[in-house]
């Protein structure tokens, strides 16, 4: 698997959906939905696109056993973490509601995620 490109494209896919919410808000007026836009765009893409970069300037750091789970990790965190902020922002699910227990679960996926890229950043990034 080639890390830098699929979190290129994932990134590219994020920033694209990003932008066409960002011109909504600002079309519509309507902010509801600005944090979900800001970790799109942050998360999704800036993330996505630094991690490919660090990826192809460290060699060493894709071909180790902790660049794919990172990627996994990353990547299912993400999505799961926007799907929540959808759900609550759009007032689609209550605040009390027991799916608000998804938040820390996306939350650890991205943060043991971060900790295994730091781990792979201190071993490899020579
Ligand atoms: C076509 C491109 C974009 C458009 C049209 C757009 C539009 C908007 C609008 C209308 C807001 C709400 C502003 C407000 O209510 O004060 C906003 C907030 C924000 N945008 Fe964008 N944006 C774009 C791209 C980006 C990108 C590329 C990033 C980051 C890499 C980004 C990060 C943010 C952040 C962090 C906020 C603040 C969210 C908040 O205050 O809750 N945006 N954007
Ligand atoms: C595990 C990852 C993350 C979690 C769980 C998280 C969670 C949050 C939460 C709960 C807020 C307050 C939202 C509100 O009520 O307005 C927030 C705001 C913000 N976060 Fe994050 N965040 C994460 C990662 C990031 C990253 C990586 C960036 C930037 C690269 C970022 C940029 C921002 C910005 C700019 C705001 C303020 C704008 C807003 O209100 O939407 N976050 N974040």
């Amino acid at each position: 698997m080639n890390i830098s490109r699929n979190f290129l494209l994932i990134g590219s896919i994020y920033i694209l959906i990003g932008m066409i919410l960002g011109s909504y808000m600002g079309g519509s007026g309507d902010r509801t939905l600005a944090p979900l836009h800001a970790h799109m765009n942050l998360l999704g893409f800036v993330l996505s696109v630094i991690f490919a970069l660090v990826y192809r300037s460290y060699p060493a750091m894709a071909e180790n056993g902790l660049a794919r789970p990172h990627f996994w990790l990353h990547q299912s965190g993400t999505l799961l973490l926007l799907i929540f902020l959808y759900l609550v922002l759009s007032k689609t699910i209550a605040e009390d509601s027991p799916v608000v227990l998804l938040a820390p679960v996306a939350d650890g996926l991205i943060i043991i995620g971060t900790a295994l890229f730091a781990w792979n950043v201190y071993r490899n990034a020579n």
